[in-house]
């Protein structure tokens, strides 16, 4: 079975997606869900299911690879953290921490580029299209290699605020299935690439 951590601020709609497309399948779990944020709703939502929740100092590496070893973590997922996550967690992890963005990286992404602001910013750039990126996450934010993109077409008449809806709903799509061939061995990463080995398993709801 593959152990999987979840990192998150706030509300949780991608933990929430993980969940609904990892039931049933007892190779992959989800073991851990940790917090920078004690008020954080994805706190709720773990502790519904049964999941152990933990909330971490963010700059505190060594308590959180404590945390990652006690729970006996073999990969870290961050969906909708916000935090840069410190260096010494990134080496005992190497390759093996997740990020979901919502945007077409390299584009719109790093250090503030998080939440409304992003489409914010594919709006103002005027972007035909934007889309979801999961990346394996290094030491700067948003930078490390991608391992899966979906594009989202731009329509003329979004708003920062519809174009985040239909984003959001690509990443509850793909984020699962990114997580689903980590677990089966299929991530791969050299240097600066990454890609899925074989076909990822693209749900339709
Ligand atoms: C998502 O758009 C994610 O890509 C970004 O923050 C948002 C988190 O949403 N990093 P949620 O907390 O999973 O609902």
């Amino acid at each position: 079975m593959t152990r999987f951590a979840v990192f998150a601020s706030g509300r949780g709609s991608n933990l929430e997606s993980l969940f609904e497309s990892l039931a049933g399948r007892p190779e992959v779990a989800i073991v851990l869900v940790a917090s920078d944020r004690e008020e954080a709703q994805v706190l709720e939502r773990a502790e519904k299911r049964g999941v152990p929740t933990a909330v971490v100092d963010p700059d505190d590496a060594p308590a959180i690879l404590e945390l990652l070893a006690a729970h006996e973590v073999d990969w870290i997922v961050l969906a909708g953290y916000l935090r840069r996550v410190p260096p010494p967690v990134v080496a005992g992890f190497r390759g093996r921490i997740l990020n979901v963005h919502p945007a077409l990286l390299p584009k719109f992404g790093g250090e503030g580029m998080y939440g409304i602001r992003v489409h914010r910013a594919v709006l103002e750039a005027g972007e035909e299209v934007s889309g979801a990126s999961v990346h394996i996450v290094d030491e700067e934010y948003d930078h490390g290699p991608v391992v899966a993109q979906r594009i989202v077409p731009v329509e003329p008449d979004d708003t920062p605020e519809s174009l985040a809806a239909r984003v959001l709903e690509v990443e509850h799509r793909l984020l699962p299935a990114v997580v689903r061939a980590a677990a089966e061995g299929r991530v791969r990463v050299e240097d600066d690439r990454a890609w899925v080995e074989g076909e990822l398993e693209w749900e339709t709801r």
